[in-house]
C-alpha cells in the first residue's frame, strides 16, 4: 500500500477538549464552559478546566507529533479567546496562542489545519440567541475574517465548522451538547445559520487568503441501513440517511435541503430567506470527512424519533458502543463522490475509544486501536485506488482528551494522559501509527 507522496498524515483535536484554563488571558468563557459547569449535564461534572493542559504544554505536543512522524495536525481555535464577547472587542493574548502554535508547528514541517468553530461558541453570543440568532452568521463571518487576516499568510488548511449536524442535534434538539435545548424549531434555525455562516467566511476567505489557500467544511458522515427489509426499517435509514448525511451537504452542493426532511420536520422548516440558498453554494476546496462507524436501525414505535440501532453479532464495539465497521468508510467515501463530484476530501476524523490502562511497566498495550487504524487506512488506500481524491488522514485524536458530555471517560488518543500528572505516554498504537507514517514518507 502506497499514498501518493503529498498525502497528509495527521492527527485532530479540538481547543475545548485539549486546551485547558478556557477563561486564561483574559479569554470569554464559551458555552461549552457553562455547559460543563451546569450540574447533571456531564459525567460526574468533568469539565475543560485543565483538560491536557495544551495551552501551556504546546511545545512538548509538538514534539510528540515529531515522534509520531506526522506532516500535518488538525486543531480549532477557540472563538472567545479571539473575542471574548464573541464580537468586537479583539483579545491580542488569544491571537498570540494560536500564533505561536502556527509558527512553531510551521518550523517543524508540520502543515497546519484550523478548524474555526468546534463547539465553544462564546457564551455572550449564546446569551443573544447564539445560532438561533440570524446575526451569529455575521458574527461568525467577522470572526472568520479576522483570523483569516491574522493567520491566512502561513495556514494551507481552513475548516469552517465542525460537525455542524452534531451541534444542531446534540446541542439544539437532543440536549446532551451545550447549549443543552431540546427545540426543534430552535434546532432547525440554528442548522440553517451555521450553514450560511460558513458560506459567508467562505466567500470572505476569497478575499484575504493566498490563492493556494483551501477552505471547506467538516462533516459528521456514516452509512445509515436498514436492520431488515422491512418496508418500516427502510424507510427510517432513508430519513437518518437525509437527516445525517444529507441535510448539511445537498444545500452546499445542491443548493437545496433534503425534501424527506422537510416533510418530516414540517412547520419547524430552516427559515430560508431569499437568497439564501444561492449564498450556500459558495463553492468549498474540499470536504472533511469525520467518520467513525455506521448505524443499523429498526422502526421501533416506543422511541420518540420512531427507531433505534440493532448491535451486531460477532462484530467489535468501542467504549463509545460504535460498532467498528471499516467498510464503512468506503462506502461513505465513495457515497459523497458519486453524489456531489470530485471535490477533494480529507478524513478530518477516524479513530476509536477502549479501556486504555497502563501496565507494571507503564506501557499502553492497545491491540484495538492500531487495528482500527489499520483496517480504515486500507479502506482509505481503496478509495484511493478506486480514484477518489482523497488528500489526508487526521487520526482523532492526537491525544486522550475531554470527550464532551463523557468527561474524561473515553480515550481516544495515540498517546495516553494521565488526567492526574497530565503526563503523556506513546500507546502501542501511536508507536505503530508513527511507523506507518515512517514508511510511507520515507520508506
Ligand atoms: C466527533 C467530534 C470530536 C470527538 C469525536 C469522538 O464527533 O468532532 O470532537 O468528540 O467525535
Amino acid at each position: 500500500m502506497r499514498f501518493p507522496n503529498d498525502f497528509l498524515w495527521g492527527a485532530a483535536t479540538a481547543s475545548y477538549q485539549i486546551e485547558g484554563y478556557p477563561l486564561a488571558d483574559s479569554s470569554g468563557a464559551s458555552i461549552w464552559h457553562r455547559f460543563s459547569h451546569t450540574p447533571g449535564t456531564t459525567h460526574e461534572g468533568h469539565n475543560g478546566d485543565i483538560a491536557c493542559d495544551h495551552y501551556h504544554r504546546w511545545r512538548e505536543d509538538i514534539e510528540w507529533m515529531k515522534r509520531l512522524n506526522l506532516n500535518a495536525y488538525r486543531f480549532s481555535v477557540a472563538w472567545a479567546r479571539i473575542l471574548p464577547e464573541g464580537h468586537g472587542r479583539v483579545n491580542p493574548a488569544g491571537l498570540d496562542f494560536y500564533k505561536r502554535l502556527v509558527d512553531a508547528l510551521l518550523e517543524n514541517g508540520i502543515t497546519p489545519m484550523i478548524t474555526l468553530y468546534h463547539w465553544d461558541l462564546p457564551a455572550a453570543l449564546h446569551d443573544r440567541g447564539g445560532w438561533m440568532n440570524r446575526d451569529c452568521v455575521g458574527w461568525f463571518a467577522d470572526y472568520a475574517s479576522l483570523m483569516f487576516r491574522e493567520l491566512g499568510d502561513r495556514v494551507p488548511l481552513w475548516a469552517t465548522l465542525n460537525e455542524p449536524w452534531v451541534v444542531m442535534a446534540l446541542g439544539y434538539l437532543f440536549g446532551q451538547h451545550a447549549p443543552g435545548l431540546r427545540d426543534l424549531g430552535g434546532a432547525s434555525r440554528a442548522g440553517h445559520h451555521m450553514l450560511l455562516a460558513h458560506a459567508q467566511a467562505v466567500k470572505a476567505f476569497r478575499a484575504f487568503a493566498p490563492q493556494n489557500a483551501q477552505i471547506g467544511i467538516v462533516t459528521n458522515l456514516g452509512p445509515q441501513q436498514p436492520a431488515t427489509d422491512s418496508p418500516q426499517d427502510q424507510m427510517i435509514a432513508t430519513l437518518w440517511h437525509n437527516f445525517i448525511n444529507r441535510f448539511f451537504l445537498d444545500p452546499i452542493f445542491r443548493g437545496e435541503y433534503p425534501q424527506a426532511v422537510l416533510s418530516f420536520v414540517g412547520e419547524f422548516a430552516p427559515p430560508i430567506e431569499e437568497g439564501d440558498m444561492e449564498t450556500l453554494q459558495t463553492p468549498i476546496d474540499f470536504l472533511g470527512v469525520n467518520y467513525y462507524t455506521r448505524n443499523v436501525l429498526t422502526y421501533d414505535a416506543t422511541d420518540a424519533f420512531g427507531s433505534r440501532t440493532v448491535p451486531q453479532e460477532g462484530k467489535t464495539y468501542t467504549e463509545m458502543g460504535w460498532e467498528v465497521y471499516p467498510e464503512g468508510l468506503y462506502e461513505i467515501l465513495r457515497w459523497v463522490h458519486d453524489e456531489y463530484g470530485a471535490i477533494p476530501l480529507y478524513i478530518t476524523e477516524n479513530g476509536a475509544a477502549f479501556p486504555d490502562e497502563p501496565n507494571e511497566q507503564g506501557e499502553v498495550d492497545d491491540p484495538l486501536r492500531e487495528e482500527y487504524i489499520r483496517l480504515h487506512l486500507e479502506q482509505s488506500y481503496r478509495a484511493i485506488q478506486d480514484g477518489i481524491p482523497l488528500k489526508g488522514f487526521f487520526y482523532w485524536s492526537l491525544m486522550d482528551n475531554f470527550e464532551w458530555a463523557f468527561g474524561y471517560t473515553k480515550r481516544f488518543g495515540l498517546l495516553y494522559v494521565d488526567f492526574e500528572s497530565l503526563q503523556r505516554t506513546l500507546k502501542r498504537s501511536g508507536r505503530w501509527y508513527a511507523e506507518w507514517v515512517a514508511s510511507q514518507r520515507f520508506g
